[in-house]
């Protein structure tokens, strides 16, 4: 028997690229209706703006018929609350990469969403495991029945910039999530059209344990002198066919996103391999951000 994925409503909590992508292949391809909630107001809007402008350009192709992205735009409903969310069958949580604020959102999570409801993470890079931990009921052990119940909804499912375009979704089990939680978070990202990798719950999971040391090597070259930013990225765009270079793909993830990923490798793993580049830590200390600051490695002037 196929399993479903049960997913009647979903709410997406933050509205930044991540979260408006995943808000737009859900209510476009899983056709599932989507509460969008971020605590900025101008972030929805430039979210629900950028939604727009993406079923415009398939409509535009003739990729979409006018009615279905009509009907695609009508399953997004901006929320101004958690509140609002209370009857969610499952959340994805795609909020800045920072372990405090997740089990705080996580906490939060467990007190005003449906005790069955699927908690995602959309996190890069942060263990599953220490954020449903956060989930479990204040007086509860993580052993008893309750404890496993709450922390056992906990997944992660990690998308890739950009949502749209990206065909994977990395699946993460934590130490607690339930097999009920896993396979139906694993249909849900499938009706969403992605294909699924899953990875264990270690330190920047399979993709960011790989990609961040590249990352981080093509600026240490940088900033030795080795090459120059253009002939850097140029190595890999032509001599391994990779649609960006490194230091454009870091431009484009956010520097300060690449910096939070490889802090939380170092301090995971304590191994020297994972040590951010000085030059990265500079750049994010000028709010030097890459593609949505209008400059990393890069000068963008579309901001
Ligand atoms: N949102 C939605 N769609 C976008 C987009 C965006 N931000 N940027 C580009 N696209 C779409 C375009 O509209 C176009 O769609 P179409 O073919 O239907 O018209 C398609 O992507 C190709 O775009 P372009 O022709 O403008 O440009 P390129 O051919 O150069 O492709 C790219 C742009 C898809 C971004 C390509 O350069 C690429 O694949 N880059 C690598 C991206 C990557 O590696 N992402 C993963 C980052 S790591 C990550 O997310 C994990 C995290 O944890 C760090």
């Amino acid at each position: 028997m196929s399993i479903a994925h049960g997913i009647k409503q979903l709410g997406v909590l933050g509205a930044g690229q991540m979260g408006t992508g995943i808000a737009f292949v859900s209510a476009l391809r899983a056709k599932v209706p989507v509460l969008l909630h971020d605590r900025s107001k101008d972030q929805i809007s430039k979210g629900l703006t950028l939604v727009d402008k993406l079923l415009a350009k398939d409509v535009s192709k003739g990729r979409l018929q006018f009615s279905e992205a009509e009907e695609a735009r009508s399953r997004i409903t901006p929320v101004d609350s958690l509140e609002a969310m209370r009857d969610v069958d499952m959340v994805v949580e795609a909020v800045s990469e920072n372990l405090d604020l997740k089990r705080a959102i996580f906490r939060e999570f467990g007190t005003k969403l449906r005790p069955d409801a699927i908690l995602a993470s959309n996190t890069s890079s942060i263990s599953i495991t220490k954020i449903a931990a956060a989930v479990i009921p204040e007086g509860a052990s993580a052993a008893s029945e309750q404890g496993k119940a709450a922390s056992g909804r906990v997944v992660g499912l990690h998308f890739f910039n950009p949502v749209p375009v990206m065909k994977l979704v990395e699946l993460i089990s934590a130490v607690q999530t339930s097999k009920d939680t896993l396979d139906r978070s694993r249909v849900f990202a499938e009706a969403c059209g992605k294909e699924v990798a899953t990875s264990q719950d270690v330190p920047g999971f399979v993709s960011n344990a790989l990609l961040m040391p590249f990352i981080n090597e093509a600026i240490m070259c940088l900033e030795k002198g080795v090459a120059t930013r253009d002939d850097i990225d140029k190595t890999f765009r032509l001599g391994m066919a990779h649609p960006m270079g490194p230091l454009q793909l870091a431009d484009f993830i956010g520097l300060d996103t690449c910096l939070a990923i490889q802090q939380t490798l170092y301090s995971g793993t304590s191994d020297s391999k994972y040590r951010p580049s000085v030059l990265l830590e500079r750049m994010v200390d000028a709010q030097y951000l890459g593609k949505k600051s209008g400059r990393g490695f890069y000068e963008y002037n579309d901001g």
